[in-house]
């Protein structure tokens, strides 16, 4: 499957099915997303939470192309509630879709909608999509609760905050890549504002000491996972 990185949360998935994902897809008010949100394709939209930066353009990406949105019931209802196709779910469930697996794990965050409707809590988002695990953490705090993500699920990629201020900062990401042990690791929530600020390079030095491969993708670069 090909994994692109937009910029900040936001991913695109493409199964080796053909099937288009879309993770957290903060694209047009994005600073560094060099993609806009009428130039990709999904048929599912996966939400760790409700904030603008992760909610994004989902509301004109799903009315328009008749996406699925997966996401926590609070968050689910609100997007139901404003026509689109959604598919409820919690912390700690799971559900198979055409693509793959997803369950929702718990993240140390606030979820509000951008117009202000409380959404629920924030979430984590593992993803079991061909023989691989992915685990986008959404944005949160270090927990201890990650080493039990990690020795529960072989995680082949981490995305991992590092930008402080809102989530994690550099220290605790490399706490966190430590209890989760994945295979890769990207840097994620960094740079696109100015609380945010922090550099990937120090976090790829310190993750490089433990063993774990960490790319630090360019703005709108795809991989091959
Ligand atoms: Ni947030
Ligand atoms: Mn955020």
């Amino acid at each position: 499957m090909k994994l692109r990185y937009f910029a900040h949360s936001a991913f695109g998935i493409t199964t080796n099915k053909g099937e288009h994902l879309l993770i957290d897809p903060f694209l047009d008010g994005n600073p560094n997303s060099p993609v806009k949100s009428d130039q990709v394709k999904a048929d599912y939209i996966l939400l760790s939470h409700a904030h603008g930066d992760h909610f994004g353009d989902t509301l004109k990406i799903a009315k328009k192309q008749n996406s699925l949105v997966i996401c926590v019931n609070e968050l689910a209802e609100y997007c139901a509630s404003r026509g689109l196709r959604a598919h409820n779910m919690h912390i700690g469930g799971s559900y198979k879709f055409s693509f793959g697996k997803v369950k929702f794990t718990i993240a140390h965050h606030g979820s509000i909608t951008p117009d202000n409707h409380f959404a629920g809590p924030a979430a984590g988002i593992l993803l079991f999509i061909e023989d691989k695990i992915i685990y986008h953490t959404g944005d949160t705090g270090l927990f201890y609760d990650m080493k039990l993500i990690g020795e529960m699920n072989k995680i082949d990629v981490m995305l991992c905050p590092i930008g402080d201020n809102f989530t994690m900062g550099i220290e605790d990401a490399v706490k966190a890549v430590e209890f989760v042990n994945p295979k890769m690791v990207i840097p994620i929530h960094y740079n696109t504002f100015e609380v945010i600020e922090n550099n990937p390079l120090k976090f790829k030095e310190d993750v490089d000491k433990m063993n774990v491969n960490c790319r630090v993708l360019e703005y709108g670069e795809e991989i091959d996972i």
